[in-house]
């Protein structure tokens, strides 16, 4: 794909804003389908607000009206990934007691992030936990854990744009790309 300009910075695209916006379309269909009435959208902060943004809009255009809450997590990793833990930087402000819960995060990587996330809201009485991510790097996991709902397969690079950053940079871009040159 066409390499663009961010800041003087190259990043090759890897996921238009139009291939999202098709895709999120998509995904908020299969969401639909899977009847979950009165439904929470947990976003896991900082990664998915822009992703999440577009979902709930998504979802309104099929018909759903979810409640939108936000959860800020960080995954604290050494050297290798398997050493990362997972923290609760600013809880979310709803109770999820009985309520059916979509969690919404930016990637799914090595699973601990969204692990945690579901454990969490399934020991304080979610109904029923259901998880949607932007990305899915498959190959990384180190929990077995999948998605209930995934935009798109990712390619095994670090992504950035579209809310995902790299050294807090980046998150502005339409697109989903990979920083070929700094
Ligand atoms: P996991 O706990 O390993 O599944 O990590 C998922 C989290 O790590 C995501 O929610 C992102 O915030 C972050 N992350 C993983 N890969 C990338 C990447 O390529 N770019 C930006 N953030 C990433
Ligand atoms: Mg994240």
């Amino acid at each position: 794909m066409q390499p663009s300009q961010a800041a003087s910075t190259e990043i090759r695209v890897i996921f238009t804003a139009e291939q999202i916006a098709t895709q999120i379309g998509v995904v908020a269909r299969q969401i639909a389908a899977a009847k979950l009435d009165n439904l929470l959208v947990v976003a896991v902060l900082k990664g998915s607000f822009v992703f999440a943004a577009d979902l709930i809009r998504a979802l309104h255009n099929v018909g759903l009206s979810p409640e939108i809450d936000f959860l800020t997590l960080s995954s604290y990793r050494k050297a290798t990934a398997s050493s990362g833990t997972v923290q609760i930087l600013r809880d979310m402000e709803l109770l999820v007691a009985d309520r059916n819960v979509l969690i919404v995060d930016d990637i799914l990587e090595s699973g601990r992030t969204l692990a945690f996330a579901k454990d969490l809201l399934a020991a304080r009485g979610a109904r029923a936990i259901r998880t949607c991510v932007l990305l899915d790097k498959k190959v990384r996991r180190a929990v077995q854990i999948d998605a209930d709902f995934t935009a798109f397969d990712c390619p095994e690079v670090f992504v950035v744009g579209y809310g995902m950053d790299a050294g807090h940079r980046f998150r502005e871009l339409p697109y989903v790309g990979h920083v070929v040159k700094t």
